[in-house]
């Protein structure tokens, strides 16, 4: 038989473009769904039956019965976090232990990475990421600097030594930058409490099946069985590719994959782009589309663009494309998915932007981050459809000024948006292919 491929989720932006929802509502299609990088940092929402969901760690596949759900080596795990969302997803009636699988190889978030990524944060100043604070940074820097500690060490009889080393090192970083620790607070709680829920949720992990998922992936491969890898945040932030420092710590882009599931490149198959209608960024950095006026925040009001990690307001805009055309580029995606649309169903008139300008000469690459806070975005207008979206099941049925906007999108990025996103639940979604 021949070995089956993986296809690939990606959000194409700076994160949160409902790739939570479209996992979801792929996952019928496949047996198996993987998290390849990110960790915490993520909020993937998921909404049916009258409910919502919020996933952090746990890939999105998890609310379907009969499939395994896959935090990859690239991921990281918060033990107190994932503790959280077991007892939320116990809540919701789902036994997460049988469904899931972690690999070894994953990474622990500490909570003293917690406190030396609020310390790190408070020393930039003005220039500070605007990090979700969940530790990510400290924890993928231990990881390359060859001190981490990992899901297979929980295992260790020497994990008590192991733990107390790395966090005494911690806490000698933290006096180093003047940062109060004793006193430091965690999700509003003193640290030293955060500390025994985290120890707490390390014995609950210990109940879960942490295996070498390279391995469990390639037989899974090898039997025919499909899989998908959700990535979590967006390209515009990849450590690489994104705007550079204002970005998280992990490769998110279809090269993540590899490296965070360890399987080869010629095993991508299908890589699904993710993008809004318009565009929406947390945290610091460029935006060249940014609104900053009414229909900013009209785009934040009827989108609800307030994080679902942390709840802060997320920066609105409009459509980017030489951004778009730049993730398409480094992501080799073959599908597009709009998102959110009808966020945009009462506008009379939408600009979309088809390159920029800077010093009076066009520019159709994304830049540099320098360059990327400096360039003023061409627009081209088009007119709203000024009718609902979120009822309609059919392409065929949607209004033709909403058409026109989709197809003016697939003709400028080269590739055609196969399904189309009219609202948060499951159902309300358009396949266009
Ligand atoms: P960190 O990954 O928490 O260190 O945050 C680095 C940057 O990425 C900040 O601008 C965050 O707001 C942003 N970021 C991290 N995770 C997400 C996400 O899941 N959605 C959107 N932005 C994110």
């Amino acid at each position: 038989m021949q070995k089956s491929k993986i296809d690939v989720i990606l959000g194409i932006q700076w994160g949160d473009e409902g790739k939570g929802k479209i996992v979801d509502v792929l996952a019928p299609r496949y047996d198996i769904i993987a998290r390849f990088q990110g960790g915490p940092n993520a909020g993937h929402t998921i909404k049916f039956g009258g409910a919502t969901h919020v996933l952090h760690t746990i890939p999105s596949g998890i609310f379907h019965e009969g499939k395994v759900n896959v935090i990859g080596n690239g991921v990281l795990v918060d033990a107190c976090i994932f503790c959280r969302e077991i007892a939320e997803l116990r809540q919701a009636g789902v036994e997460p232990r049988r469904r899931m699988k972690i690999s070894d190889k994953a990474h622990l978030i500490l909570p003293t990475h917690r406190m030396l990524d609020a310390a790190l944060e408070q020393r930039k100043g003005a220039r500070k990421i605007g990090s979700t604070v969940k530790g990510i940074g400290p924890a993928y820097t231990d990881k390359t600097a060859r001190c981490g500690l990992r899901m297979g060490d929980i295992f260790s009889t020497d994990f008590t030594r192991k733990y107390r080393e790395l966090k005494e090192e911690h806490l000698s970083q933290l006096a180093h930058y003047g940062f109060d620790a004793e006193s430091a607070l965690i999700d509003q709680m003193p640290w030293q409490e955060y500390e025994k829920q985290w120890l707490a949720g390390i014995e609950e992990l210990r109940g879960f099946e942490v295996v070498s998922t390279e391995f469990y992936l390639d037989e899974a491969m090898r039997q025919g069985k499909k899989i998908l890898a959700e990535g979590a945040q967006g390209t515009l932030l990849d450590v690489d590719f994104g705007s550079y420092p204002f970005v998280t710590s992990s490769s998110t882009v279809t090269a993540g994959v590899c490296v965070g599931l360890g399987v080869p490149p010629s095993a991508i198959g299908k890589v699904y782009g993710i993008f809004k209608a318009y565009c929406t960024r947390v945290g610091s950095g460029p935006f060249p589309t940014e609104l900053d006026d009414e229909t900013g925040e009209t785009l934040r009001r009827n989108g609800h663009e307030f994080g679902a990690t942390t709840g802060r307001s997320r920066r609105t805009g409009w459509l980017d494309l030489p951004a778009l055309r730049y993730t398409l580029m480094v992501n080799g995606i073959t599908d597009l998915v709009m998102m959110k649309a009808d966020v945009m169903d009462d506008f009379p008139v939408l600009k979309v932007a088809e390159s920029y300008r800077m010093d009076g000469k066009r520019v159709e690459n994304y830049p540099d981050t320098e360059t990327a806070e400096n360039v003023e975005p061409v627009y081209v207008e088009m007119p709203g459809w000024q009718r609902p979206l979120s009822g309609i099941r059919d392409y065929a049925a949607l209004p033709a000024a909403f058409k026109a906007y989709v197809e003016y999108i697939g003709k400028n990025t080269g590739l055609d948006i196969k399904m189309i996103s009219v609202g948060p639940d499951r159902e309300e979604t358009i396949m266009n292919a």
